[in-house]
């Protein structure tokens, strides 16, 4: 008795994701899983005292190098190695010391860049694609940007949707406010550009957390269960 084998829900939510946004006119760009401080951190603009530098949440190598923590450092080698302008996403895995019901220690990301010329780039073109590829990755959602913080991006956002269990009315999974966050953003902060040498460029940037999706999208509790193998589980998702 043969059974017909199915693709693993985390990699059938990444390619709905970059599929949307080969869409939508971005390029794909990868870069390496193992890298040093100064592209996961100090390019980034995260101050050497930064929380994230920390044992706690990064795992480190003993020769100095890490396993990176975003895919956020995929915009400077692609600034450092491209042409402008830039329109690129960087779908990747990415390593935290974290481990819970919606946290593993191996995890994956969607990086997104735009660099042009100055005063090219704004946050209403950053606004337009995420509500365009939030609508179609969630359906008929409703979006709303809230002010928040990354080293990288000035000013930055954080992206909710409305909830997609109750259409917003309140429940146990987004904690009865009506809204599941999904994605941080920004404007790519000056500091950055400067540590790639780039001068009079305007640029946007986000990125998001594919296991959040996935579990959104399937309504899957414990994350930590799409990790172990049990093909009554993943056989599921087609
Ligand atoms: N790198 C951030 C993280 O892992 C996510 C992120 C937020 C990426 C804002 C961005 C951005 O490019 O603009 O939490």
């Amino acid at each position: 008795d043969i059974k017909k084998g199915s693709l693993h829900p985390l990699t059938l939510t990444m390619n709905e994701a970059v599929s949307i946004f080969r869409n939508l006119g971005f390029e794909v760009a990868l870069g390496p899983e193992m890298e040093d401080d100064w592209h996961n951190f100090g390019a980034l603009n995260f101050p050497d005292n930064h929380p994230a530098r920390d044992m706690q949440d990064t795992f480190y190598n003993k020769d100095y190098t890490l396993l990176r923590t975003h895919t956020s450092p995929v915009q400077i080698r692609t600034m450092l190695s491209q042409k402008n302008p830039i329109r690129m996403i960087a779908p990747g895995t990415v390593f935290r010391r974290d481990f819970d019901i919606t946290h593993t220690p191996m995890f994956h990301q969607i990086e997104a860049l735009v660099v042009d010329e100055a005063d090219k780039i704004s946050f209403a073109n950053l606004k337009h694609v995420l509500v365009e590829f939030l609508q179609h990755m969630f359906g008929d959602v409703e979006v709303r940007f809230r002010p928040s913080f990354f080293p990288f991006t000035e000013p930055s956002a954080e992206v909710d949707i409305s909830c997609v269990f109750c259409k917003g009315d309140g429940c146990r999974v987004c904690s009865q406010t009506g809204w599941l966050e999904v994605l941080g953003c920004g404007v790519v902060d000056e500091n950055v550009f400067k540590a790639v040498g780039y001068e009079n460029k305007s640029g946007y940037a986000f990125g998001l957390g594919i296991e959040r999706f996935a579990m959104l999208i399937h309504n899957i509790g414990d994350l930590r269960s799409l990790f172990e193998s049990d093909t009554r589980l993943l056989g599921q998702f087609k």
